[in-house]
């Protein structure tokens, strides 16, 4: 039998990535100390949490349907579990959504992100995972920004992402605390809500409708697949270094509008389906991440972007109901 040694708490893991995160950890995608660990799921099920995500792992895992900012909830939850680590996924991710009313996004990715260390701290957790974004140095015309590069964000969303990543840091320095934190790009894949754009071209254009593109569709993205960006947290799990920071890019840039060309094709379905509508306030127009700090650890992409593409399109037509099910 195998010992389990690791407690680990996913808070946010019935959302997109973290319930890729669940899914395959407890299918033993992950090498963690040659065991499978114990898990705790803490969601609040906000719009976009869905524990559907976590179909063919029920009852492997122990589920806590809490707000990440109810303090006394949290307190309760690391004092019957006491993971040895915490992983944070949970956090408002919408762009759009934090343009129209950034509140939740302050209460969850910064208050939240506060309860989190605290209850952390004083539990004394092994090591916290914070899963920040690419979006925190805000857009780059060349090149790639580094771990070191400087926070400039520039939405409500990721000005949120920031300022919990400089909380951590803070407590990093201030108490030794033993946080790291990952910088993923634009993630895609199964189970994506169908508010992010590659998610909401497939569901669009299967339903033959209009697929909104923003100004002219010369907004760059480095696209990952989640699978991928799943195996560079497990990477890291073992690797990463107390007090650290590393950025999970692909490598992979696309314009918007080749994205939903490609998306398109492989749908078989008219470029007149392309509505070209007006710019987001702010909108960053590139993003681009120097991964090699995580390379060197020796993470590598395995999936290629029209694959992962030709994926996500196949799952959507296969669990078609699910995503009309996220308009009611
Ligand atoms: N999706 C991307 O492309 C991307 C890229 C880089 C970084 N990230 C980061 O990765 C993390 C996961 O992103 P995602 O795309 O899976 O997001 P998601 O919106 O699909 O999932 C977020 C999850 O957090 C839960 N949640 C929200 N507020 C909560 C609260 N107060 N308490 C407890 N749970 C709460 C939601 O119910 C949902 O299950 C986020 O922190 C996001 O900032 C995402």
């Amino acid at each position: 039998m195998r010992k389990k040694i690791h407690k680990i708490l996913v808070t946010g893991g019935a959302g997109f990535i973290g319930s890729a995160f669940v899914r395959l950890l407890l299918k033993g995608g992950a090498d963690v100390n040659e065991n499978l660990p114990e898990l705790a799921v803490v969601d609040k099920l906000t719009y976009a949490g869905d524990l559907a995500r976590l179909q063919g792992v029920e009852g492997k895992y122990k589920f806590y349907k809490t707000d990440i900012c109810d303090k006394k909830s949290i307190g309760a939850i690391f004092n019957k579990e006491k993971p040895d680590i915490l992983v944070n996924f949970a956090a408002e991710t919408h762009v759009d959504r934090s343009i129209n009313d950034a509140s939740a996004f302050i209460e969850t990715n910064i208050r939240g992100v506060h309860i989190l260390l605290e209850a952390s701290r004083r539990y004394k957790i092994k090591r916290f995972y914070q899963i920040s974004t690419d979006e925190v140095y805000g857009d780059i015309m060349q090149g790639g920004f580094n771990e070191a590069s400087p926070l400039k964000p520039n939405s409500p969303y990721a000005a949120s992402k920031a300022a919990a990543d400089l909380l951590i840091k803070s407590y990093i320095r201030t108490y030794n605390f033993p946080a790291v934190i990952l910088r993923p790009c634009n993630n895609y894949g199964p189970w994506q809500y169908p508010e992010k754009l590659i998610s909401v071209i497939i569901n669009n254009a299967i339903n033959s409708r209009r697929v909104p593109v923003y100004a002219k569709g010369w907004n760059v993205r480095e696209w990952i697949y989640v699978t991928d960006c799943v195996e560079a947290i497990f990477l890291l799990l073992n690797k990463a270094k107390a007090g650290e920071i590393y950025n999970i890019g692909s490598g992979h840039h696309e314009k918007n509008i080749d994205v939903v060309k490609q998306a398109l094709r492989i749908l078989k379905k008219p470029f007149g389906l392309i509505e070209f509508v007006k710019d987001r306030p702010g909108h960053d127009f590139r993003y681009s991440l120097d991964s090699s700090k995580i390379k060197k650890l020796g993470w590598r992409p395995k999936v290629d972007f029209l694959s992962g593409l030709q994926n996500t399109v196949a799952w959507s037509i296969a669990n078609y109901g699910w995503l009309l099910d996220k308009e009611k």
